[in-house]
């Protein structure tokens, strides 16, 4: 067995000397104070399992000495030892985190009987909690791919924050897999039996998403015909997902704050404040730091859903994954269209290993869903990927001619902008600095309308 250490407080020296010296006979190690305050210094500064304690001492009683040493430890187990056998201070030590309670004079037997109790709840305790960690570094989460390092330390975090109720923010390049994990750490909690509710704060106008995230009363505004719940109250027990904070008017980033802070908001119309018990999750691709300059985003919303942070790596940053991830999606894609695929050719698999992919994991999916669909025979054939040699990595020589490396810049800028903007070709046209007009000739030019990132 474990060394087992119990701290032993009483002020009356003889009490103390009798208690001690029967533990020790039973082969547990003892550490003595003659007072609260000396107790709680040795408490603080050894590896104490169990303390049992006289509640009647001049400077503390029993039971604060119980609710001190439960602030600094909640798993603490301290035993009371009343001289008062009353059912009040009973009840009152069970109340305050006792462990157990004894009455004067101690039956020695009862004593050891108790301690016993406890010894075996912290074997049990540790032992599940030894078992439990381990499963867990072996545990995958569901429907997550990655296996290198940058991953496997986003699933320990994942893991490890699932469990609370912290806010958290995840970031990362689109299409990382940023909604994926917030699923992971909605169904990895304990609120997985409620609900997940996402709001994607980039997609509607200002006054549509507030009355979308807070509900309103009938007749809040044109066209309120009947009064409605928002997401806030949906999320009741459960989660709240901001997805694309980063793209929240301002107006609104206070209104959230104060719901962050107060947990309280009132619908639109109406004055009665609701109450709600939701964890959020938020997501962004944006470089919120650089927003917060711009005076785009509030500092301290920023703080507030900064608590903890995943940043998900880029793909090209975990190429290592890269096989994991083309086998899973073509397995998957060959089941949905029922179609039987061998694998790669080893020149579609060189490429796919080398490309770069701006727009993350979900290209790759849609790639690979792409030329599984597309392929005629039962493996994926370079012809059946949308890479050229000039948007595959180390592939542009310098022997090339200027319009092949022309080419190769502007089909790997326009799929970067695709993937950006989701796929909306007004959005990619922005980012590019060309007219929609322009960006429609170059898609047709390079028969890019098939492009694996317009969902
Ligand atoms: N590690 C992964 N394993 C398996 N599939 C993944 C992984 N990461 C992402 N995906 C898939 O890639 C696609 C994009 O993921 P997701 O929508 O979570 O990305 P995102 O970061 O939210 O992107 P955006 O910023 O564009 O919204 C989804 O179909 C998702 O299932
Ligand atoms: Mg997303």
């Amino acid at each position: 067995m474990n060394r087992f250490c119990i701290l032993v407080v009483d002020d009356e020296p003889a009490q103390l000397e009798l208690l001690s010296g029967f533990l020790t006979k039973q082969g547990f190690e003892t550490v003595l104070a003659e007072s609260a305050e000396k107790a709680l210094a040795i408490f603080r500064r050894d590896a104490v399992d169990l303390v049992v304690t006289d509640q009647k001492m001049p400077d503390m009683s029993g039971l604060d000495l119980v609710k001190a040493m439960r602030a600094i430890n909640p798993e603490a187990s301290v035993i009371v030892i009343t001289a008062y056998g009353t059912v009040d201070t009973a009840v009152a030590a069970i109340k305050s985190g006792a462990a157990d309670y004894l009455t004067k004079p101690v039956n020695l037997d009862e004593l050891l009987y108790r301690v016993e109790q406890v010894r075996e709840r912290h074997r049990l305790l540790t032992e599940n909690r030894e078992l439990r960690e381990a499963l867990q570094t072996h545990r995958r989460i569901d429907g997550v791919i990655g296996e290198g390092g940058r991953m496997l330390e986003v699933f320990s975090l994942v893991r490890r924050v699932a469990s609370s109720e912290a806010t958290v923010l995840i970031r990362g390049e689109s299409g990382t897999g940023k909604e994926l994990i917030a699923k992971a750490i909605h169904y990895g909690s304990p609120r997985a039996s409620g609900p997940m509710i996402r709001v994607n704060c980039a997609a509607l106008p200002e006054t549509l998403l507030e009355s979308e995230l807070f509900g309103h009363e009938k007749g809040a505004f044109t066209g309120a015909f009947a009064a409605r719940k928002g997401r806030f109250e949906l999320a009741d027990g459960g989660t709240l997902f901001l997805d694309e904070i980063g793209d929240l008017p301002l107006p609104l980033q206070a209104k959230l704050l104060r719901v962050l802070q107060e947990k309280e908001f009132e619908r639109l119309g109406s004055s009665k404040p609701v109450r709600v018990n939701v964890r959020i999750l938020a997501a962004t691709h944006r470089d919120l730091e650089a927003l917060l300059k711009a005076g785009q985003f509030r500092e301290d919303l920023y703080y507030r859903l900064n608590v903890v942070t995943i940043t998900l790596p880029a793909l090209r940053e975990r190429r290592e994954d890269l096989p994991l991830l083309m086998d899973h999606f073509l397995r998957r894609f060959a089941e949905k269209n029922k179609k039987i695929i061998r694998g790669f050719t080893q020149e579609a698999r060189e490429m796919l290993l080398r490309y770069d992919y701006p727009g993350n994991v979900r290209e790759l999916e849609n790639i690979i869903e792409r030329a599984v669909v597309l392929t005629r025979d039962d493996v994926i054939g370079r012809a059946d990927l949308p890479l050229t040699t000039h948007n595959v990595e180390g592939e542009e020589n310098e022997q090339a001619s200027l319009p092949a490396v022309v080419e190769g810049v502007e089909r790997r800028m326009i799929r970067e902008a695709l993937a950006r903007s989701g796929g909306i070709q007004t959005r990619a046209a922005e980012l590019l600095g060309i007219s929609e007009r322009a960006l429609r000739y170059k898609l047709d030019k390079y028969g890019l309308y098939e492009d694996p990132n317009s969902e």
